[in-house]
């Protein structure tokens, strides 16, 4: 560490599936937005076939959700993080803590990802606590079984998933 300048207009990535955005998902990003002058929410590319929505439609969620804030972009990723992430010419990379349990994959992939690119950074920042014991995973699995998931992702997420499941489209 010799140089001490930073550079300006610092960029943050904030990668994930977001498969869905959950409300802990839009707590971390607004305090993002707060730290960094621009944030981008890198939506991963991949074949999962137990996505409930593409890629696309996950941009898309994630521009109307944050519409009002112009220093928030949505965009996806394929490929290693590190590689996009030059690209973009990002300063960090964001990821969200929510509990001891999360620490070891993240710590591990931190290390990994600054092994690959040793000038990226790893930032983590804590949801709100109401929004610790929330996932991707659960919220899924909950709505699948009839579960109420109003409050728990942003309500434009939770009308695209009634509507899926309205159309029958498996998820
Ligand atoms: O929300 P998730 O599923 O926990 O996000 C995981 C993600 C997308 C951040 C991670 O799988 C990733 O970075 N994938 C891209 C491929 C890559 O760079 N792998 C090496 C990571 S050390």
């Amino acid at each position: 560490m010799t140089s001490t300048s930073a550079p300006s207009g610092r960029l943050a990535i904030f990668p994930g599936s977001f498969d869905p955005l959950t409300n802990g998902h839009v707590d971390i990003i607004l305090r993002c937005a707060h730290l960094f002058e621009r944030v981008v929410v890198a939506v991963l590319v991949n074949a999962e076939k137990q996505a409930l929505f593409s890629s696309d439609e996950r941009v898309g969620m994630i521009r109307e959700v944050f519409r009002e804030y112009p220093n928030v972009e949505a965009d996806t990723f394929g490929g290693l993080l590190v590689e996009y992430a030059r690209q973009r010419r990002a300063s960090a990379i964001v990821r969200g803590l929510r509990a001891v349990s999360d620490f070891e994959y993240e710590f591990q992939m931190a290390l990994m990802n600054r092994h690959l690119e040793p000038s990226l950074e790893t930032v983590f920042m804590m949801p709100a606590e109401q929004y610790t014991y929330l996932s991707s995973r659960l919220i899924k699995e909950v709505f699948q079984l009839g579960g109420d998931v109003r409050g728990l992702v942003p309500a434009i997420v939770e009308q695209r998933m009634r509507r899926k499941q309205e159309s029958g489209v498996p998820g």
